[in-house]
């Protein structure tokens, strides 16, 4: 369709003659009508109206006349829909994208936009001696697919588990061990005897406030390199990443480097001495921090009374230690939406200390996660375990499938991809900054907007290919209604993933491949592919290899698994 745009564009640059008018700005213009049988492209001419002083009817009627007495190459017909003008392409243009498509094979739909440049994006970051619960659902799956798009636009990317393995909380974590603990049992019990004694610190530290201050004792000895405590929290994290491991890689999701907030606990004496150099730290009642009422925040605390670092001083650290070691060209953030105010805050104090790239770091925020609408609250402990949900899912999943199709091979491998694809595909269905709830029976349901519906589609496309010879596709066919919208659908990938990767916005794929299983799901019920024969039968098979190709790519980069068959 972009090329159709180029020479539409080209063509009205010469007519109008006008400077304001370029034949690179005008594919702006362009819209595409909300319903196919509108139209494939279509010209909003209300854009042109203020240049052109004109209203957008009448430029729209001009134009139409333009186009009809020599039609551009592809193009069907024009027509004026209310201040728009409408194009139809051709039967042979569609034909020609098709063949495009299959051309590119896997590559369809990727680009170059990324070249040369690196992105590294921060996501999951799990506080270590916690279990994964649903709260991380979110990070973890948004932050993967956003990785895969730009990787897939040809960026180099840089995935951090960024583990929140630094700061009092662990001072408290030492003192309960050292007090109601043993290595024996964190051996053995794992992440969760390491919960235990967490929870265990909070209610003891109530009766006796005195523990808090141990606890500061201990994390100021771990922070000077005390043996012991070092030695402690070296098999709290090991404890706690051999189960974070399990969970990402049920889920497919890996990293390339988990440094987290303790790889910078050397590295934040510089920051609080270049803003102390740059006159940017306040003292306020023994605390510093940077001042940012100029630009209407809160101020941004860089140490504590004590003299211990926080939160934003590692970031600030971290920013400035990732500038350097990987010259990044964006550095993104993925947290709840909750965290906002700590980034907006932590970027302004990296611009002020000087660094022109401060405008580099994104901060991508999402809404919360529920399940049959309760909230998750984990100081209630409310909480719900991903691997609970997980375990959940694969078996809901194992049951309709066993039901379904009680001959499907490799059953537990395909409950599996079913299963936690339809808790990925729930979970970025709306836009990121929406709340998800998660419904088991409309997650689950193969005939709804669900991933199970996708993951299905997609293997109907493969069984009808695995069921017939390979044909290649015509050069020409004439196309019915429910081919001409195919193709269409499928023309719209690349736009689509242009937006999701501008706008951090996964949802963008997951609904076009929603839209893609529509649309296939029509043409294989209009259009019968067996009994055809000849042209017919191979453009019927070129669609079904185009939609197993870029439906398959689609669920992809949302970061579900293709079983060919269910
Ligand atoms: N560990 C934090 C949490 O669980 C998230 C870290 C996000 N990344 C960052 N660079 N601050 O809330």
């Amino acid at each position: 369709m972009n090329r159709l745009k180029q020479q539409i564009a080209a063509k009205l640059e010469a007519y109008f003659a006008n400077p304001a008018l370029s034949a690179a700005s005008i594919p702006d213009c362009f819209d595409t009508p909300p319903d196919p049988a509108m139209g494939d492209l279509a010209l909003a001419c209300f854009k042109l109206s203020k240049i052109l002083r004109k209203s957008p009817m009448a430029i729209a009627e001009e134009l139409k006349k333009l186009f009809s007495e020599e039609l551009p190459d592809g193009i069907a017909s024009v027509v004026n829909a209310g201040g728009y003008l409408n194009f139809f392409v051709s039967d042979s243009f569609r034909v020609l994208l098709l063949r495009e498509m299959l051309e590119a094979g896997e590559n369809y739909g990727s680009s170059d936009l990324g070249k040369g440049k690196t992105m590294v994006i921060d996501y999951s970051s799990p506080n270590i001696a916690k279990r994964f619960h649903i709260g991380h659902l979110g990070t973890t799956i948004i932050g993967n697919s956003i990785k895969l798009i730009h990787r897939f636009c040809g960026f180099d990317t840089v995935g951090i588990n960024y583990l929140g393995d630094w700061g009092t909380q662990y001072g408290k974590l030492v003192i309960s061990f050292k007090k109601w603990g043993s290595e024996e049992a964190v051996r053995k019990e794992g992440i969760e005897e390491l919960n235990r004694l967490y929870v265990l610190f909070g209610t003891e530290a109530e009766k006796d406030p005195s523990l808090n201050d141990q606890a500061r004792h201990e994390f100021s000895l771990l922070e000077s390199g005390d043996p012991e405590n070092i030695r402690l929290w070296k098999l709290f994290k090991e404890i706690s990443l051999r189960e974070y491991m399990k969970t990402y890689e049920l889920l497919g999701v890996s990293f390339d480097s988990f440094n987290g907030e303790s790889f910078y606990s050397d590295k934040m004496p510089a920051v609080v001495e270049e803003l102390k150099e740059k006159n940017l730290l306040k003292l306020d009642d023994g605390a510093s921090l940077v001042d940012l009422e100029a630009y209407h925040m809160p101020p941004c605390l860089i140490l504590k009374r004590d003299g211990s670092s926080l939160y934003p001083t590692r970031d600030i650290a971290a920013a400035l230690w990732r500038k350097k070691e990987y010259a990044f060209d964006k550095c993104v953030y993925v947290t709840s939406a909750g965290q906002s105010l700590h980034f907006a805050q932590w970027f302004k104090v990296v611009e002020l200390m000087g660094r022109d790239w401060a405008d580099q770091l994104v901060h991508v925020p999402y809404g919360t996660f529920s399940i049959n609408g309760e909230k998750i609250a984990s100081r209630t402990g409310n909480v719900v375990l991903l691997d609970d949900l997980f375990r959940e899912a694969v078996e809901k999943a194992g049951a309709i499938i066993e039901e379904k199709n009680p001959n499907l091979e490799n059953k537990d491998e395909v409950a599996k991809d079913v299963g936690i694809g339809a808790v990925i595909f729930n979970s970025l269905l709306a836009n990121r900054i929406k709340d998800v709830n998660f419904n088991w029976a409309e997650a689950l349901n193969f005939e709804g907007n669900t991933g199970p519906y996708a993951q299905y589609t997609y293997a109907r496309a493969c069984s009808i290919l695995n069921k017939s010879e390979q044909i290649p596709c015509p050069e020409k066919a004439a196309l019915c209604e429910e081919e001409k919208q195919l193709i269409s659908t499928l023309a719209l990938f690349p736009d689509r993933v242009v937006r999701s990767l501008n706008e951090y916005e996964p949802s963008i794929i997951t609904r076009f491949s929603l839209d893609l299983c529509q649309s296939f799901n029509r043409f294989y019920n209009a259009c019968p592919i067996r009994s055809a024969e000849g042209e017919e039968k191979a453009l019927r098979l070129s669609l079904c290899r185009a939609v197993k190709n870029v439906l398959g790519t689609s669920l992809h980069l949302i970061g579900l698994r293709t079983p060919e068959k269910i």
